[in-house]
């Protein structure tokens, strides 16, 4: 029988750690956030509906998506132990240019609606890291702003070809003027994809105020206080625009775009440039072909053409095509380090990530895209080590199979 006493409080005494409180709200939930999916339950929580639905969906019926988490999720890693792993090096080499970790913050459009800091705040925290920022042509902070706002970043600018080309010509001026490092060539939008929960929330750019919007003020008060008492959300290389983003994209994007257009775009940009939106191990071969210095192998996060091929299993067959002459990246559904541990060892110089810092920012703007690099510098590290290397080139495709 096991007899019970009290502890005494001396024996009590040391078990006691209280922390002290942190007082601000904004710090106190980013410090119990410990993978994205804890940032993106914040991001939930905090943010519109329709605003977070516009990040969290995908087209169609979000098969693209779900494929490509499915991947990453039943993956296999295969360790090797007994190696010093006491130190470990996170550190890359991305189109001749040295990163403190192995991914690169991807375009994404419209993103001072997800926190009203938008895109300064993340080029800010990932120069703070280290990490290539990739500003979208539909961004709401201007090419030169931002290159202003991160001076000492590896800044990439990600390029639409608009049905207006002397536009498009003066847009790709101004990034070669503002010392941005490489073009990103996004080719997978001759139309908008379907998105269906935009549709379904009746979502526009930039959000109607509606009695429907007004009622949502009252769950998001943080956020409505920020939109209506910050800059007015606007695009920063175009008039604004009072629509659904697929409607954009169908109004702006010039579908008529093909391969002879690298040319063109070379004309204007002579850094390195990356052709973003690859689906085929032909189409890296043309593009490589056509002079691109790298390709994104992506779905664009399952938001254009639903059913598609999931990126990550291109990834080896692409890099035994083209990767003598051309890097490799990928993205889509990427949500932790060991995810992007899994690409480079299967060849990828680096992935993209997408959502997850969008929803680090909706989260708690710069302070939450802090939190995500610490959290997925972290999480690449560890992998690492559990792998048995201690440098992300050590890494070989023995360390993973595919599902
Ligand atoms: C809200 C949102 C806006 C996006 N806007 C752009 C864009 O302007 N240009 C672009 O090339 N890709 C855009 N993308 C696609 C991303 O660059 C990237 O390919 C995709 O998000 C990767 O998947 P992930 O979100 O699962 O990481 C966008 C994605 C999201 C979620």
């Amino acid at each position: 029988m096991t007899s019970r006493r009290l502890l005494t409080p001396a024996e009590l005494k040391p078990l006691l750690r209280l922390a002290p409180f942190e007082l601000d709200g904004t710090r106190r939930r980013l410090a119990g956030a410990y993978t994205v999916g804890d940032l993106r339950a914040i991001a939930r929580r905090r943010t519109p509906r329709s605003v977070f639905d516009y990040v969290d969906g995908s087209a169609e019926s979000e098969v693209s998506i779900r494929r490509a988490r499915r991947v990453l999720r039943d993956l296999t890693f295969h360790p090797s132990v007994l190696h010093d792993v006491s130190t470990v090096d996170t550190s890359t080499t991305m189109l001749g240019t040295r990163t403190d970790l192995p991914y690169v913050f991807s375009p994404t459009g419209f993103t001072r609606m997800m926190h009203h800091s938008g895109e300064v705040a993340v080029a800010r925290s990932a120069q703070r890291a280290g990490v290539p920022y990739t500003l979208s042509t539909m961004g709401t902070t201007g090419i030169e702003d931002l290159a202003a706002a991160a001076p000492d970043g590896h800044n990439w600018f990600g390029f639409y070809v608009w049905k207006d080309r002397a536009s498009s010509e003066e847009i790709l001026s101004r990034v070669a003027a503002s010392g941005y490092e490489a073009l990103v060539l996004t080719v997978d939008v001759p139309v908008g994809g379907a998105r269906l929960r935009d549709n379904r929330n009746g979502f526009s750019i930039p959000p109607r105020l509606s009695l429907k919007t007004i009622a949502d003020g009252a769950m998001h008060p943080n956020w409505w206080i920020d939109f209506l008492t910050t800059e007015p959300l606007r695009f920063a290389s175009f008039d604004s625009w009072n629509d659904t983003i697929e409607a954009l994209a169908n109004h702006m994007f010039d579908p008529s775009v093909q391969l002879e257009d690298l040319a063109w775009v070379r004309q204007f940009w002579k850094g390195p440039l990356v052709v973003k939106g690859i689906q085929t191990v032909d189409d890296a071969r043309r593009v490589a072909d056509a002079g691109a210095d790298g390709v994104v192998l992506s779905n664009h996060g399952g938001r254009q053409l639903d059913r598609a091929p999931v990126p990550l299993t291109l990834v080896p067959a692409t890099v035994a095509a083209v990767g003598d002459r051309c890097e490799v990246f990928v993205d889509t559904g990427f949500s932790s380090g060991a995810d992007i541990v899994a690409a480079l060892a299967l060849g990828a110089t680096g992935v993209l990530l997408g959502r997850a810092y969008l929803y680090a920012l909706m989260a708690g703007g710069e302070l939450g895209v802090d939190r995500l690099n610490e959290i997925l510098a972290g999480q690449i590290a560890r992998t690492l080590r559990l792998l048995g290397v201690h440098a992300v080139d050590e890494l070989t495709p023995e360390h993973v199979t595919l599902p």
